[in-house]
């Protein structure tokens, strides 16, 4: 994604009460349900970009809460302006951080549901340990996922789909729906990436991954 650096993002971030940083999340791990209004199964994107996903599902499904993680502050500020016109939701904050301290930052079984949408392909094998997809990554989900949680891939990548079949198959996740062609139908909500490739009539791929 396209680097654009906005003056100001980091700051007008931080004075966001819709958004969490690493120091305050680290002490939210196993209370997550607190900064919400009600308490109800948690949804998790990771890497959420400009937010377009997350800021449609949230109130296309009321009886979840949902947390959208992002690194970039540019991407977090993009997604708050999306906000800037409705009410305050009562089931939608945002995670400001990497990653890949998700275990440190979630109890085990504190999760439902898991989203990764379009992520950094990362297709140099050298660079293959920082992609979402990757084993190390699978076992973090493992643990913070409810028994019977789920997570839901989406990429237009075939390579990095492919290697991550792989990945989920050899750490014993049950896969479902796994495809090179998601019909739009059974898209939830569009990525601001996915709706991208998708005007230019390219495939997508995706699949579903229950914990085993
Ligand atoms: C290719 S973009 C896709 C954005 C969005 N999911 C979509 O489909 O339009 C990947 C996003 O993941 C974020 N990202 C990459 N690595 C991350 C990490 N370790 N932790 C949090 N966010 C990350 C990037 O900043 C970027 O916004």
């Amino acid at each position: 994604m396209r680097l654009r650096n906005i003056p100001g993002a980091k700051e007008a971030v931080s004075a966001s009460a819709l958004v969490w940083q690493e120091a305050a999340a680290l002490e939210q791990r196993g209370h997550w349900q607190e900064i919400f209004t009600e308490e109800k199964p948690l949804h998790l994107e990771i890497g959420m970009g400009r937010g377009l996903f997350i800021t449609t599902l949230y109130k296309q499904m009321p009886e979840f809460n949902f947390l959208g993680l992002e690194i970039r502050e540019e991407m977090v500020l993009q997604t708050l302006d999306r906000l800037k016109d409705s009410p305050v939701p009562d089931n939608l904050r945002f995670l400001w951080l990497n990653a890949a301290r998700l275990d440190e930052l979630f109890a085990p079984n504190e999760v439902e549901r898991i989203y990764i949408n379009f992520p950094d392909p990362w297709p140099k094998s050298r660079h293959a340990k920082r992609r979402l997809t990757a084993l190390p990554m699978l076992d973090i989900y493992e643990k913070i996922l409810v028994p019977g949680g789920q997570l839901r891939f989406k990429t237009d990548n075939q390579a990095l789909f492919d290697w991550s079949v792989e990945n989920f198959v050899s750490a014993g996740w049950h896969l479902e729906n796994v495809t090179h062609d998601l019909p739009l139908e059974q898209t939830v909500a569009l990525t601001e990436y996915e709706k991208r490739y998708r005007g230019h009539g390219l495939p997508i791929c995706g699949l579903l991954a229950w914990k085993k």
